[in-house]
């Protein structure tokens, strides 16, 4: 498999999936009132919208939380025996919708059934006084899916069926979290050339990033993952799948407890890494810990950087460098009781990869907490 140090941008000319940005991602959660709280409380999100019984729904409730252009809805269902219900039941608390933003949410449903998606939500037109959205869906990996929402002829807050959620008393200020830099899916055993190929066919994506399993592994346990963009690289999705080592990987811990493919987790960036994690964990959001060691030789290997490196090991912030520039980066414990999805915070520095020199010591610290967990074997 070939490895490259740079991520190569596709033409945009060829682009036949034109994607403005990620529109929202919604999350299926055991307690979306508490959830709400949780991601306004812990990382800085703003109230937005509502949705459940005050607006005419019946079986759900919906709470949106923004935080500069990331949009997050937490559902829950209200009674049992619904496909929400099932999909909690079956996955734990997990991203059910990653949703783009499109110009034309007809034009892109058709076309990506005529290149082999399947269907799962025909475009609908839905309407309020402040204006009409259009939405279409269909099914990636896993139970996961993508939504197309079209919102040019829209200015209401979020989307019909909502209202404003208003909440006078009760503001925590934002982190600094700005936008979705990338989401990563997990998938089943030699499924991730499955799904860069359903990236590449059906959605106009392509192949930016490789990394094998000589660049993902430690003594124990080891993956590859393959990075796929969109045509102008606002979106980007790294796929990972499982690779033989002498114990069991993150990525099958992962399949293990969501049963199934699905997100692994949400990168978020930030313009200023230290201040956004300082706040972060004063908030008590728990992030992943390397060895104190890991200091000792970084400056050797990524070279002058301007930020002073004690507060980056206080805070335990990852650096690499490639040939454009260079990141910092941090990954949270998960955030549901399942070792399932995690959120990553990255600020980059001119450099448009993934951390590829932390995987290894990265993947060592998730090792020691398998090892906690008992599911490293
Ligand atoms: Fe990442």
């Amino acid at each position: 498999m070939e490895t490259t140090a740079t991520a190569q941008m596709p033409e945009a000319t060829k682009d036949f999936m034109p994607i403005n940005g990620t529109d929202y991602i919604e999350l299926y959660v055991g307690n979306s009132k508490q959830a709400a709280h949780f991601y306004k409380t812990a990382f800085g999100f703003q109230s937005l919208a509502y949705a459940g019984l005050e607006t005419g729904l019946k079986d759900r409730e919906s709470y949106v939380v923004v935080q500069d252009k990331i949009r997050l809805i937490l559902t829950s269902p209200l009674k049992s025996g619904t496909t929400i219900g099932k999909h909690i039941d079956t996955h734990g608390d997990g991203v059910k919708v990653v949703a783009l933003w499109v110009d034309d949410a007809s034009y892109a449903y058709n076309t990506a059934l005529e290149r082999g998606a399947k269907s799962y939500m025909e475009p609908t037109l839905e309407e309020d006084e402040t204006g009409k959205v259009v939405r279409s869906g269909i099914y990636t990996y896993g139970e996961t899916v993508h939504i197309f929402v079209e919102r040019k002829d829209y200015q209401g807050t979020f989307l019909p069926g909502f209202k404003a959620w208003e909440t006078p008393d009760y503001n925590p200020a934002p982190t600094g979290l700005k936008y979705v830099d990338h989401m990563v899916g997990n998938v089943g055993w030699n499924q991730m050339n499955y799904w860069v190929d359903f990236y590449e066919n059906v959605m106009g994506f392509k192949n930016i990033l490789s990394f094998d399993d000589n660049d993902i592994s430690t003594e124990y346990t080891a993956l590859m993952s393959k990075v796929m963009s969109n045509g102008n690289g606002r979106i980007k999705f790294p796929i990972n799948e499982p690779a033989e080592g002498k114990k069991k990987s993150q990525v099958e811990e992962y399949l293990d407890f969501y049963e199934g493919e699905g997100v692994q987790h949400i990168a978020v960036a930030t313009d200023d890494i230290i201040k956004t994690v300082r706040d972060l964990r004063s908030r008590g959001v728990e992030f992943l810990r390397v060895p104190d060691t890991y200091y000792e030789v970084v400056t050797d290997r990524v070279g002058k950087i301007d930020e002073d490196l004690a507060p980056l090991k206080e805070l335990g912030i990852l650096v690499d460098r490639d040939d454009e520039g260079y990141l910092l980066q941090i990954f949270t414990r998960p955030v549901e009781p399942r070792p399932t999805m995690f959120f990553e915070i990255i600020q980059r520095k001119g450099a448009q990869s993934f951390g590829k020199g932390n995987f290894k010591a990265l993947f060592e610290a998730i090792e020691r907490e398998q090892e906690l967990r008992g599911t490293l074997h």
